[in-house]
């Protein structure tokens, strides 16, 4: 009995941290990204908005990773803190998943 827990530990302990190391952020509500992310960035980034269009495709997952550590250096800091911070991780969620290197590429209009 012992030992089958033992192995049961061992295996969950390697679930979880392989699940850990693939993302350099906890994934949140992928959906609730999206909708946030339309409702919210896109009021303005967007085609004859008053910032240039951004989509997921927009950028690499890398890449936005690093936006969403240091939009503080962005025009629309305000925006941004305007946010909780579970909003903001659900719309990197929603942008990292459908980045252009990702395996679902995706365009805003999609
Ligand atoms: C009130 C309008 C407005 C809103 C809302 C807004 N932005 Fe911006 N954003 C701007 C402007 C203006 C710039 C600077 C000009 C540019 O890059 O188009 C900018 C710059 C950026 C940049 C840097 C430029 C680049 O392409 O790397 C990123 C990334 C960005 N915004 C993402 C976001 C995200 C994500 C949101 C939603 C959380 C958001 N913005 C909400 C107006 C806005």
């Amino acid at each position: 009995m012992a030992r089958k827990l033992f192995f049961i530990a061992v295996t969950l302990t390697m679930v979880f941290s392989f699940v850990a190391a693939s993302f350099a952020f906890t994934p949140g509500d992928e959906r609730k990204g999206k909708y946030m992310f339309r409702k919210t960035c896109r009021a303005c980034h967007i085609d004859g908005g008053s910032a240039k269009a951004l989509s997921p495709n927009s950028k690499t997952q890398a890449q936005w990773e690093k936006a969403f550590e240091k939009y503080d250096r962005f025009q629309c800091v305000a925006e941004w803190n305007k946010l909780t911070p579970e909003d903001r991780n659900n719309i990197l969620t929603y942008l990292h998943g459908h980045a252009i290197d990702s395996p679902a590429p995706a365009t805003c209009a999609q």
